[in-house]
């Protein structure tokens, strides 16, 4: 009964292994700690391990068998759009090449259940405001493509060779279930305006200036904790046979603006900051908020945490 979770030791990936340890599952974490953090998995065994090195299917498949492995979540990828965009080709023999050596692998060791990290960024810059599953994706950068290209591997393995797998496109996480699990990476925007507290910095917003009701994107943003427990329900959705998506976002259904999201971090830190408007950033959509209308009627899943929910436990954590 082990689950081997590959960027285990990031930001999401070490809930996702908590919550498992707390079912009393066996963990095994592959990680290269680029960003990860080794301290964040507790007893789970550690493995760092390049998936998109070459002999990284002959490693996997070795560690499938002397562990055990019954199943997969794949957290491990590149994931900043701006170094997408600078480094495309290495984006690709990353996170596409990391991907083919874990199927490779798993095909290899007849392992045949995997929920896959995908991204809201897949969608590119829809037309609707609430996107579904079935909307017509179109990526407007490299890491975006490669979220959507692992969803066809996935699909590709599940026609080829029976894997019985789930894609979950993520919108906007933020939060921590654990005071030792903060965001630690400053690249999206709750951690970029606690830097900007920290460093006595005005919190920049890009753009005020766009069709919403205040001017400013409107984006989906879910508690970390409830994107994980996704995964939880994602992994037990692989056991039946009735399944009929492979495809799931994982959001609230609720959209929040950059000017509400720092309204509520003035609420619960009691710093009363002024904040930097600035141009539009480049690909930014106005709004980009999940129809999840799907996951809940197929796994029963629904978001618990709201907003308030999100900034108070990043600001508890933020150290
Ligand atoms: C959110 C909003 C910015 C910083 C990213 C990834 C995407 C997915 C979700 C993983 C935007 C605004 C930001 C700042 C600001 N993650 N902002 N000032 O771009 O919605 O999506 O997270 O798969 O792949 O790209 O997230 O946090 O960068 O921005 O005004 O200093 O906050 O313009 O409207 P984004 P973000």
């Amino acid at each position: 009964m082990t689950v081997l979770v590959t960027g285990g030791a990031g930001y999401i990936g070490s809930h996702v292994v908590r919550l498992l340890q707390q079912q009393g599952r066996k963990v095994v974490v592959i990680d290269n700690l680029s960003s990860g953090v080794s301290q964040r998995i507790g007893e789970a065994i550690l493995v760092t391990l390049d998936l998109a090195a070459e002999g990284a299917a002959e490693q996997l498949t070795a560690l499938m068998a002397e562990h055990g492995v019954e199943s997969v979540i794949h957290f491990a990828a590149r994931k900043q759009v701006g170094e997408s965009v600078l480094k495309p080709e290495w984006y690709f023999e990353q996170n596409i090449g990391g991907m083919a050596h874990l199927l490779e692998a798993m095909q290899h060791s007849d392992v045949r259940k995997l929920v896959f990290s995908s991204s809201a960024a897949t969608y590119g810059i829809p037309t609707e405001d609430f996107v579904g599953e079935d909307y017509d994706c179109k990526p407007i950068n490299p890491y975006g493509q490669t979220k959507l290209i692992g969803e066809w591997m996935l699909a590709n393995a599940q026609r080829a060779w029976g894997l019985r797998g789930a894609s979950l496109r993520y919108f906007n996480v933020a939060g921590a279930g654990w005071d030792d699990l903060a965001d630690t990476a400053v690249m999206n925007l709750v951690p970029i305006v606690f830097a900007a507290l920290r460093e006595g910095r005005a919190p920049v917003v890009f753009g005020d200036d766009y069709p919403t009701p205040d001017g400013s994107c409107v984006r989906d943003y879910v508690h970390v904790l409830d994107l994980a427990q996704a995964h939880i329900s994602a992994l037990d959705y692989l056991n039946r046979d009735d399944r009929k998506y492979s495809t799931f976002n994982v959001g609230t259904g609720s959209g929040s603006s950059v000017f509400e999201v720092l309204d509520e971090i003035k609420k619960v830190s009691g710093i009363d900051f002024a904040v930097d408007v600035q141009a539009r950033r480049a690909g930014d959509p106005p709004y980009l908020c999940a129809d999840v209308s799907r996951i809940k009627d197929e796994l029963g899943w629904v978001a618990k945490h709201n907003l308030n929910d999100i900034i108070e436990s990043a600001w508890a954590a933020r150290g």
